[in-house]
């Protein structure tokens, strides 16, 4: 038998108390410094990294194999543990206390020069993922997998104990409504006909409580063909949980109880306190503009418009002429910043649809008495109308003011922007903590401001809020939905609702979203069946784990903590997936091509 590469240790297992023993190390050659007669190879695995030496007392060949080692390739090395010389310990590394003295060397798998220096903090992401087992290999990218395991061990754990099961759910399977663009699989056995890729497993999981299966839950991935940004990925992975005979405290207390336990695991002493905080979304929306907010900074909104009411500036009379608001937020230190950062605030503000970003400056009364306004639109603000905002904002000597003059939702999105770019570059964030926080109550349906239509703000399975059955045919764009999601640092982390059960209501809300009776029966009348046939009460969660890692980890995308994440163009830039297929292949599938890849890349294609 083979004992190729076979170690006794890893690379971050050695220790002081090791000295004298003889030991066999497998590794990748981190970093090899040559100073002549003396050569020390840095010598890593995902454990850590020891230091190799080859000194005068090691036989010629041997250092001339060391010399002609190339960075990245593998190696085993004997050798026996030493300390290391005086003042040559480094204490930033576990193993940093000795180093292995080699008495033999062996070449397992030869590097070529990697197209990137591994510990250059400045490689591009697109090389980054194409050689993504490189960049895998670097201990910031490891760490983040390993934390990944380890959270998704501690949800497991803790789920079990509480007496979940979990169980696996079709990935072929029918379009399930979460909103998105639906990734499709062709049947080659029904020519014609499509699976859809689930963009979540709403449904299995609602007939699953149907089933008597009680508490479900599953580490799953998702599929979603929408526009991608830092953190939606194309597939991505959810802890999906739905439980029965529950109301939404009982599943509340579960995902925080769990999710409480792996924060714990991750960065024991950050466990948030229970039960976390709850807001509704109203709240939400009126003191951050946001149904995500990060509660870490404390600037918040306040709606001036009947304390501006008779203002004599035209952009706020024009915005509460036509029914909108005008709200104010105030930026502690604020005064401080230049024209040119405030047009970048401004910039900020236009991004969210908003058309500008009015803005004064806080500052003591000349007199000496009180704080007044100034330069900005404080020409057009009269005495009291100051005196009002500065009371209303909360703002001190030194601040500076910020005004959205729109719609409720356009000055919502517009200054909770503003608001979370001053949060970032005033450095108001402590980014040792992890809030959490419940957004409970929100609305059933979002209505499409031109058209008035109404889609579900979650999905059409929430229920509404008890009470509402009469708004739901009267006017149910006002019905509230038993829905709730749990917010980590600004970051929407999860969603779930207590869900209808009777499949009356439930054909009662598609019909409010505008689907006709023969649409109910295509794409859901399995699920109504399943309704008619004993269906518990239920309501359940789901997690996005890729989100919950990052923050963890610290990171800004998804990417960073995802083993083999798609670019922005939902490419893989590793196996160069998608790919056209042959002519015969797509054949067999039943569908033909009309547009490619390659035809995008041709000249006759581009006019
Ligand atoms: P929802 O659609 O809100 O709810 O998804 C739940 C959570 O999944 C994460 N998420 C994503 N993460 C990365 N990339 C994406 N493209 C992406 N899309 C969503 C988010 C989100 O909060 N079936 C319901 C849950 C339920 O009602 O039980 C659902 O999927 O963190
Ligand atoms: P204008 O009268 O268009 O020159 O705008 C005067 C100031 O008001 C500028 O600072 C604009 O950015 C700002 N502003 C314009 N429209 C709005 C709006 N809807 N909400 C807030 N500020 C605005």
């Amino acid at each position: 038998m083979s004992t190729q590469g076979i170690r006794s240790h890893t690379c971050g297992e050695l220790r002081a108390s090791d000295v004298g023993q003889t030991v066999r190390l497998s590794g990748w050659v981190a970093s090899h410094r040559d100073l002549g007669s003396l050569l020390f190879v840095d010598l890593r695995d995902r454990y850590g990294i020891t230091q190799v030496s080859f000194d005068e007392s090691v036989p010629k060949e041997l250092l001339a194999a060391a010399q002609a080692l190339r960075t990245e390739s593998v190696i085993h090395v004997v050798g026996v543990v030493r300390p290391r010389p005086d003042g040559q310990s480094n204490s930033e590394r576990a193993t940093g206390e000795v180093e292995v003295l080699a008495e033999s060397l062996e070449l397992l798998g030869p590097s070529k020069v990697t197209p990137f220096e591994l510990d250059s903090d400045r490689i591009g992401d697109e090389l980054r993922l194409q050689y993504r087992y490189l960049d895998l290999r670097r201990p910031r990218q490891a760490a983040a997998l390993v934390m990944r395991h380890k959270v998704f061990r501690a949800l497991r754990e803790s789920l079990d104990q509480k007496g979940f099961l979990e169980i696996e759910t079709p990935i072929l399977t029918k379009a399930t409504p979460e909103g998105a663009r639906d990734y499709l699989v062709p049947s080659r056995v029904h020519p014609g006909s499509f699976y859809a890729l689930p963009q979540s497993p709403q449904i299995f999981k609602q007939i699953l409580m149907v089933a008597g299966m009680d508490k479900y839950f599953q580490i799953v991935r998702c599929f979603r063909d929408e526009d991608l940004r830092a953190d939606r990925q194309p597939e991505f992975t959810q802890l999906d949980l739905e439980m029965s005979f529950v109301d939404e405290d009982h599943v509340i207390d579960v995902v925080s109880e769990i999710v409480s336990v792996a924060t714990e695991t991750v960065h024991p002493g950050k466990s948030p306190s229970l039960p976390m905080p709850r807001m509704t979304w109203a709240d939400a929306m009126r003191r951050y503009g946001s149904d995500k907010p990060d509660t870490r900074f404390d600037i918040e909104l306040a709606d001036v418009s009947e304390l501006l009411k008779d203002s004599g500036f035209g952009v706020f009379q024009g915005a509460l002429s036509s029914g909108g608001r005008v709200r104010v937020l105030a930026a502690p230190g604020g005064g401080a910043l230049s024209r040119k950062q405030i047009s970048g605030y401004e910039s900020v503000a236009k991004e969210q649809g908003a058309k500008g970003l009015a803005w004064a400056k806080v500052v003591e009364a000349e007199d000496g008495q009180g704080v007044v306004l100034s330069t900005g639109i404080s020409k057009f603000i009269s005495d009291t109308e100051a005196a009002g905002l500065i009371a209303a904002s909360g703002a001190q000597a030194g601040d500076c003011l910020f005004f959205g003059a729109d719609t409720f939702a356009r000055s919502a999105a517009a200054l909770s922007a503003v608001r979370l770019a001053l949060g970032r570059d005033l450095e108001l964030i402590d980014s040792t903590r992890f809030d959490y926080l419940w957004i409970v109550d929100f609305p059933m349906f979002d209505k499409d401001e031109d058209t008035g239509a109404l889609t579900p703000a979650h999905h059409p399975f929430c229920m509404p809020a008890d009470g509402s059955e009469q708004a739901l045919v009267d006017d149910p764009g006002s019905v509230l939905a038993r829905s709730y999601d749990l917010v980590l640092n600004g970051s929407e982390l999860g969603s779930g609702s207590v869900r209808i059960h009777d499949a009356d209501m439930q054909r009662q809300v598609f019909e409010a979203i505008g689907l006709a009776a023969a649409e109910i029966e295509s794409r859901f009348g399995f699920v109504l069946d399943a309704f008619s046939y004993g269906a518990p009460p239920h309501a359940g969660f789901a997690i996005g784990l890729d989100r919950l890692i990052m923050i963890f980890a610290g990171e800004e995308s998804i990417r960073e903590v995802i083993a083999f994440p798609k670019t922005a163009q939902a490419a893989c830039l590793m196996t160069g997936a998608p790919t056209t297929l042959p002519a015969e292949q797509v054949a067999e599938a039943g569908v033909a091509v009309i547009a490619s890849k390659d035809d995008e890349k041709s000249p006759e294609a581009v006019h």
